[in-house]
């Protein structure tokens, strides 16, 4: 399908938006429908047009409200994104947009085994109503990105992204046009953007591209961005490779014995001096051949000792108490059942899949190659965490205590030293136990301040949720709703 010489005939009608009221196939007046889809061209760019198609299907999700696919196309970047309304109240619920890490994850991770209103059956051919999915009380948006990722692709020619920067960069774009030429009435709700893992860098940086587009150009589409909240993110390498040894030799994640005896310990604390320098040599003069070094002394220091003993029938790096039994590093035996669900026919048949799609894959070798050439997973996103927090922007992280791979002792850390108002008060605040209901949940820290040119108090916090590893909402899923509520009614622990 090749539709932007199609779309380029529509430029005249489309006025009111797309979707008013998203209410989208009944008043789209005059609109071209190729192959299923309803096609859109962006009043604010010729190159920036959207497919998209509400899906009836149950079998594909039983999503107890409306939902809608699509490609959006980014010059020559075409993302997919899958859109779910509030199951609660649509026109008054906030937006919330996720983001898979990786580099190269697909959204459909978060999607279908951790936080969407269906999840992936335990035969990979279909899926299951989800109680406990973030739609219940919000709009909720996946997509796969960067272009590459997942269901999403690339005219031939273009490069894969290769830096959050750029992914951020077509992010914007793309909820630009999501909520001003898609669905209008989107563009006055609260906006919030979420994720996880490598997310602790994707999210940051597109949030900090959002408020600097917002400020740099008033009359163009503005994205009501009110917080950022990610999971188990990884934000600062030097300090996720610090939490190693407190997450393995302590008994602070929550576990009865550490997990590393006091011989492997006492090698992995010789070594982090070294690894801890070479990394803030990396921090100051990010050079890909000087953060190269920084990870290999950071690596035989001290993370292989664990994840050199990883994968299958060995360790698990999401989750220091468990073992990993599939066959891949992840040990998540639902990735593979998405990407066998997300190949079925009828499952491309009903997401409309254009031919440029060759296969659906949950990850992307090429884009993860391409980040790392970038040194982009060397760098820390803590500086954009600043320059939100200035901004009146809130902030959340939120942690499963058993992980190791983005760990909590590492994240309390960059959090604790990142130079800001709030930070005094932060770092002299002891850890608070938090509750759903009766139940004690994690503990948390957070710190409201005045800070940068708005009078708005803002705000930073971190919290916990005991028992869960990597992937908070699939560990703990009550729990990650109860937190993520509260977040968003509260913006408080307390
Ligand atoms: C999925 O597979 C199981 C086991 O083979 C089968 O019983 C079930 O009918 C299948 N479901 C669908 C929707 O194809
Ligand atoms: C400590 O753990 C390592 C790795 O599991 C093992 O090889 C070593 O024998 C252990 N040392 C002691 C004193 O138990
Ligand atoms: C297609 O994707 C599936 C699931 O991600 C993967 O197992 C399979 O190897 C891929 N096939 C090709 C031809 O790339």
């Amino acid at each position: 399908m090749k539709p932007l010489t199609a779309i380029s005939l529509l430029f005249a009608t489309a006025s009111a938006g797309l979707f008013a009221h998203q209410e989208p196939l009944q008043d789209a007046n005059g609109l071209l429908e190729v192959e299923g889809f309803q096609v859109y061209q962006s009043r604010h760019s010729e190159h920036h047009s959207v497919r998209i198609k509400q899906q009836q299907n149950d079998k594909l999700c039983n999503a107890h409200s409306k939902q809608y696919t699509g490609w959006l196309d980014v010059g020559s970047k075409h993302i997919f994104f899958w859109f779910f309304e509030s199951q609660n109240k649509p026109s008054e619920d906030p937006l919330l947009l996720w983001l898979t890490g990786g580099p190269g994850g697909s959204g459909m991770i978060g999607q279908l085994q951790e936080l969407g209103p269906c999840l992936i059956n335990e035969y990979g051919n279909g899926t299951v109503y989800n109680e406990y999915g973030w739609s219940q009380n919000a709009n909720l948006i996946f997509v796969d990105q960067p272009a590459g990722v997942g269901f999403s692709y690339i005219d031939e020619g273009t490069p894969v992204p290769s830096t959050s920067f750029t992914a951020a960069e077509d992010m914007h774009h793309f909820l630009q046009i999501f909520v001003s030429d898609i669905f209008p009435d989107l563009a006055k709700t609260e906006f919030h953007i979420t994720g996880e893992s490598y997310a602790g860098h994707y999210v940051p940086t597109l949030a900090a591209q959002i408020v600097s587009q917002n400020i740099l150009y008033p009359k163009r589409p503005q994205v009501n961005l009110q917080s950022i909240f990610v999971g188990n993110g990884y934000v600062s390498p030097l300090d996720t490779a610090f939490g190693y040894w407190e997450t393995l030799c302590s008994t602070n994640p929550g576990v009865d014995e550490p997990i590393f005896n006091s011989t492997r310990c006492n090698i992995m604390a010789a070594n982090l001096p070294r690894c801890m320098e070479l990394s803030k040599v990396c921090y100051d003069h990010p050079d890909p051949a000087i953060c190269r070094a920084a990870e290999t002394v950071c690596w035989y220091g001290v993370i292989e000792h664990y994840d050199g003993e990883s994968g299958e029938g060995g360790r698990n790096r999401f989750d220091i108490t468990r073992p990993c039994d599939t066959q891949d590093e992840l040990c998540y035996p639902e990735i593979s059942r998405i990407g066998e669900f997300l190949n079925l026919p009828w499952v491309w048949e009903a997401l409309g899949v254009p031919k440029a799609v060759k296969n659906y894959t949950v990850f992307s070798e090429e884009v993860a190659i391409a980040f790392q050439l970038t040194n982009d997973l060397g760098i820390s996103t803590q500086p954009q965490v600043v320059y939100l927090l200035e901004n009146g922007i809130d902030v959340l992280f939120y942690q499963g205590n058993l992980d190791l791979a983005c760990n909590t002792a590492g994240n309390l850390n960059w959090a604790s030293k990142m130079s800001w108002p709030g930070q005094p008060a932060f770092v002299a605040q002891s850890k608070r136990m938090w509750k759903d209901g009766k139940q004690e949940v994690g503990w948390f820290k957070e710190v409201k301040t005045k800070f940068g040119v708005s009078e708005k108090e803002v705000t930073f916090a971190l919290s916990t949720v005991n028992g869960a590893g990597h992937l908070v909402p699939f560990d703990k899923p009550k729990e990650a709703l109860a937190l993520i509520t509260r977040w968003l009614n509260k913006r408080t622990f307390a």
